[in-house]
């Protein structure tokens, strides 16, 4: 890692090591069920694809392409929805894959929107949760990786202004702000 504002905080190895985790119990716990991964666009894409791969499942991918942002005079979170097709989820598994939950915005838009079209079950699963973010509120996290402090983060699918998101770990980033 040659960029200086960049400091390591989950490496490729530990990244896969989880991953295998992640995959085992997602495994053991839709044994013989088909399942559809719904990923939130677009951080979310480089975890879906390696867990997807260890799954060894009947599987279904669909894709929510979100963008939250913080509205200028208030604190709350708003999450922008640009609408792609969608595959039909009544009456399925359905597992929400999350790179990283902050405020929790993101994936309760993300529940909502996939509990309206009346799933079989719907469970989430995330790879890095921050500390004192939306930990234990709903919806909960059914399947969690890493926890890490509240610090702005990037690679493994997190961007910083797009920049990023092809890293294989998941580093620090010192200056997020313009
Ligand atoms: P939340 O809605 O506040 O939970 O944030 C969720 C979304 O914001 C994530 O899916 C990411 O796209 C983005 N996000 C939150 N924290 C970070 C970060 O540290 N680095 C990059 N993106 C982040
Ligand atoms: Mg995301």
């Amino acid at each position: 890692m040659n960029d200086p504002s960049l400091t390591l905080l989950i490496s490729a190895e530990e990244i896969r090591k989880k991953v295998r985790e992640l995959a085992q119990s997602i495994r053991n716990a839709y044994r013989g069920e088909e399942l559809v991964l719904v990923s939130v666009l677009k951080g979310s894409v480089v975890f879906l694809v390696d867990l997807m791969r260890e799954l060894d499942l009947d599987i279904e991918i669909g894709f929510l392409y979100l963008s939250s942002y913080l509205g200028e005079t208030t604190p709350q979170t708003r999450v922008q929805h640009y609408i792609l097709p969608f595959p039909k989820i009544e009456g399925r598994h359905v597992l929400i894959v999350e790179d990283i939950l902050d405020t929790g915005a993101s994936l309760l838009y993300a529940w909502q929107h996939c509990a309206e079209m009346k799933p079989q079950s719907l469970k989430t699963c995330v790879l890095v949760v921050k500390e004192g973010g939306a930990v234990g509120i709903f919806p909960r996290v059914d399947f969690q990786g890493f926890v890490i402090p509240r610090v702005f983060v990037v690679g493994y699918g997190l961007d910083f202004h797009e920049k990023y998101r092809h890293l294989p770990y998941v580093a620090r980033l010192e200056t997020p702000s313009e």
